[in-house]
């Protein structure tokens, strides 16, 4: 099956074949062809250049009747699709209590010590069968589909037992068989001690490494793992005990860290050789330091920092420091229930005060370096899987996060499917 796209205004986001991220001062720039045309075959990038006169138009007209589809982008942009490298999209309910809680001024740490957050949602997502979490997630698959998202990390974490947190992955396993977004699962059974174990922290850390871990690595359910590592949370110690266990099973890790206090995550991340380490809301030098010459990509999500109200992560000073820098979304029930990537990019622009170019970087081929997907997604690159969006005709790509809630996406393609 071949689908041409031709009258693009701008073919935006395209990188050779072999980067896999970009750091430093690469993420300053776009490349972009104006006026352009792009061929999928089968579902992936086969073709694309600046249209000419013998260009698809006479071709559309010569092969009418072959089996070929056309799609007419009408001069507006066609670029990658978003890549979300850190969601919690499988989660029971909501917790628009909290909500409430919060806007009369509690913090994240003070509604968590209440026994609220992360615990809420376990008892939530404890209460509520395979199938009807399937449903529930699905739901949010679709709406990030639509606001342009192609791939999507997703973890477990609100299951805190054995069994929750295998119904969990389950759940994300069946979004992967059945959901044209690409989808990696994270297990991150370190979320928070699960109630049964209050007061005891270390037992509940066996728990993970010695139940929880050896089943999950059985039933091959995760991709990566994850601890957070923080204030109020895990320890760096019990991280790298997790992260140590982990690795006995082949599993790679990805961190949050940094969110409540500077933890020592990045650094225990980068020991074991983490593909990200994420939030990085409070750094110093020595976490810049830690990450430079090594394959850990930092990750900042600045719709957290948005709807908790704290700091956001330094990213203008990683990027200045050679070092690259992704964005991911966070969509979760507690700290950033939204999965709108635009969003997020344009959050790296007004809050971040990234350039247009270095957060649309961060959006795509970073945040597909930080789930693992950097070679089959997240740029313009023949061979990559045909996940783009297309746009209305818009000024320029800076637009994009500028007239942020103004809706210009026009059309979006997964495997070179109209969704
Ligand atoms: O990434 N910080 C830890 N985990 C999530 C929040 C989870 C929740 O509050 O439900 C986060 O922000
Ligand atoms: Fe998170």
């Amino acid at each position: 099956m071949k689908t041409i796209i031709y009258n693009i205004g701008t073919l935006a986001g395209i990188l050779p074949e072999g980067t896999l991220k970009l750091e430093g001062s690469q993420m300053n720039q776009i490349k972009c062809i104006d006026n352009a045309y792009l061929v999928i075959e089968d579902g992936v990038i086969a073709d694309f250049g600046a249209a000419n006169n013998d260009s698809v138009d006479q071709r559309r007209a010569t092969n009418a009747t072959t089996d070929v589809e056309y799609i007419d982008a009408e001069g507006g942009f066609v670029m990658p699709s978003f890549c979300d490298s850190h969601t919690h999209i499988v989660y029971a309910g909501c917790r628009d209590g909290e909500f409430r809680d919060k806007i009369a001024g509690l913090s994240y740490e003070e509604i968590a010590a209440r026994g609220g957050g992360i615990l809420n949602s376990a008892d939530l997502l404890h209460e509520t069968s395979e199938d009807e979490l399937y449903r529930q997630a699905m739901v949010r698959v679709n709406e990030i589909i639509a606001m342009g998202t192609g791939a999507a990390e997703i973890k477990s974490g609100y299951g805190l037992t054995v069994e929750d947190e295998l119904k969990m992955l389950r759940v994300i396993r069946r979004i992967k068989e059945t959901s044209p977004l690409t989808v990696k699962a994270n297990f991150l059974g370190a979320h928070a001690v699960g109630r049964a174990y209050k007061g005891r922290q270390s037992e509940y850390v066996d728990l993970v490494c010695n139940e929880m871990l050896p089943r999950v690595a059985e039933e091959g359910l995760a991709d990566f793992v994850d601890v957070f590592c923080d204030a109020g949370f895990f320890t760096v110690e019990e991280t790298d005990r997790i992260l140590a266990t982990a690795a006995k099973y082949g599993i790679t890790p990805k961190i949050h860290a940094n969110e409540l206090e500077v933890s020592g995550g990045v650094q225990v991340g980068v020991k074991h050789g983490a593909l990200s380490v994420d939030h990085l809301e409070k750094t110093t030098e020595a976490e810049i330091e830690a990450l430079r010459g090594s394959k850990t990509m930092p990750t900042m999500l600045p719709g957290c920092s948005f709807f908790l109200g704290i700091p956001y992560g330094n990213a203008k000073g990683y990027i200045e420091a050679g070092l690259p820098v992704a964005l991911a979304s966070d969509y979760n029930p507690g700290s950033s229930p939204s999965g709108n990537m635009r969003f997020v990019m344009a959050l790296g622009c007004i809050r971040m005060r990234l350039t247009p170019e270095q957060s649309f970087n961060a959006c795509t081929i970073n945040s597909a370096y930080a789930m693992g997907v950097s070679d089959t997604h997240g740029s313009i690159t023949k061979g990559k899987k045909a996940n783009l969006i297309i746009t209305k005709q818009i000024p320029s790509l800076a637009f994009i996060p500028y007239s942020h809630q103004t809706p210009i996406i026009k059309s979006v393609l997964l495997g070179g499917q109209l969704m």
